[in-house]
Parts: structure tokens; C-alpha cells; sequence
């Protein structure tokens, strides 16, 4: 048998540090992103594996104007929940996220392929994100509450009978990239005979 070409490139390393680095960022700076990075970055994201090729997704893009809108109403859910302190505290942290991108996927009937345009769509944005990182900007995937309330899909003009949020991506430049840790590979990983 013929001997494999060398996996040992400095270009391999190196992509696999960026995808081993990218990291959940809360806090960002508020310097602007380039508008044409993030039509790249979904440029790259829609080359995710797609079962059928069914190009489940769709980018919202928030401009100021919607953004406020969130912030309201990111403020009346967390004063519903756990009062007006909490709710002013969360609106603020909120206001400070620069970018605000979200990302649905097609609603289908058949179970099956909802859950393969829903693994793409997850496939589409993990793209998204690593390009970003790979120009030096960050993201934070939330599916938090407001990306499922009715109100929210309102703001957006998403028609929920026929799309779902598969996530609200913050993005921007990091004030901060926090530490993170996974398990040992051995630890998840199973050799069979
Ligand atoms: C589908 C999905 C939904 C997420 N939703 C939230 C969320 O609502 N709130 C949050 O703090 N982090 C959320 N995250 C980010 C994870 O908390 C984060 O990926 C995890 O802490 C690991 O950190 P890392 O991304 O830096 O490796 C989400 C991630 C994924 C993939």
C-alpha cells in the first residue's frame, strides 16, 4: 500500500488552534465590524453539510433600530421573571453587544428531516462563527427565552409557522476571551475492533 501524504503542516496546526480556541464571548468592545466580514462570514456559513440540500437557513441581519426593540424586550422578560433591577441590569449588558445576527431554519412536517436541517443549520453557524474568529471577531450563540418568544419573531418578520430561531449570535470584537476546558479525547472516545 502506498504511504499517506504528511498530515504534519504548520497550515494544519494552525487551523486546528483556531477552531480550538474560538471561544463563548460575553463582553465586547464597541468598536464596529465590518458590514462585508459578516456577508462573507454567512458567505462561508451557507457551504455548511446540508442532507438534501434543502438550504434550511435564513440570517437576520439587526440593524439599531430592531435592536432597541430587542432590548425592550429583553427588559420586559427579565422583569417578568425576576423583577425591574434585574431587568434594567440585563437590558444594559445587553445594549453593550455590538452585533446582533439571527439565524432560523425552515419548519418541516417530516421529523426526520427537521432534525437534519436543524443539524445544518448548527453546522452553518458553527462556519459562521469560526470565520469570524479567524478575522478576530467574537460571537456568542444564545438560545435564550427571547428567541422563542412570540414577540420576538414579530420584531424580526419571521413567520414562525414556517421558520424557528435556531440562535440569536451576538458578534464583535472581545473585551475579554475567557478560559474554557473539555474532557480528555480518550475520555469520549471509543475504539472498536
Ligand atoms: C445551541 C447553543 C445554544 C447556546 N445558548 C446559550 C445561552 O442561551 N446562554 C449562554 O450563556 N450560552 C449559550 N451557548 C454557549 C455555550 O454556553 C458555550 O458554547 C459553552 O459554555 C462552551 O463555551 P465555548 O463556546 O467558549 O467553548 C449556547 C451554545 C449552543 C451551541
Amino acid at each position: 500500500m502506498k504511504q499517506p501524504p504528511s498530515y504534519e503542516t504548520p497550515a494544519l496546526r494552525e487551523f486546528g488552534e483556531v477552531l480550538k480556541s474560538r471561544r463563548t464571548i460575553e463582553l465586547f468592545l464597541q468598536t464596529l465590524v465590518p458590514e462585508a466580514l459578516i456577508d462573507e462570514a454567512i458567505e462561508t456559513a451557507i457551504w455548511a453539510p446540508n442532507h438534501h440540500v434543502t438550504e434550511p437557513w435564513r440570517f437576520y441581519r439587526l440593524g439599531d433600530a430592531t435592536k432597541q426593540y430587542c432590548l425592550d424586550l429583553c427588559r420586559d422578560i427579565v422583569a417578568a421573571k425576576k423583577g425591574e433591577k434585574a431587568a434594567d441590569f440585563k437590558r444594559q449588558s445587553w445594549s453593550e453587544k455590538p452585533g446582533w445576527l439571527v439565524v432560523t431554519c425552515a419548519r418541516s412536517d417530516n421529523e426526520l428531516l427537521q432534525q437534519e436541517d436543524y443539524a445544518a443549520c448548527c453546522a452553518a453557524v458553527q462556519n459562521l462563527t469560526l470565520y469570524l474568529w479567524k478575522a478576530g471577531v467574537g460571537t456568542k450563540w444564545t438560545s435564550g427565552d427571547i428567541t422563542r418568544h412570540p414577540r420576538f419573531f414579530e420584531i424580526i418578520g419571521m413567520d414562525e409557522h414556517t421558520e424557528f430561531v435556531v440562535g440569536l449570535i451576538w458578534y464583535g470584537y472581545a473585551k475579554l476571551t475567557p478560559t474554557q476546558s473539555r474532557r480528555d479525547v480518550n475520555d469520549v472516545k471509543i475504539e472498536l475492533p
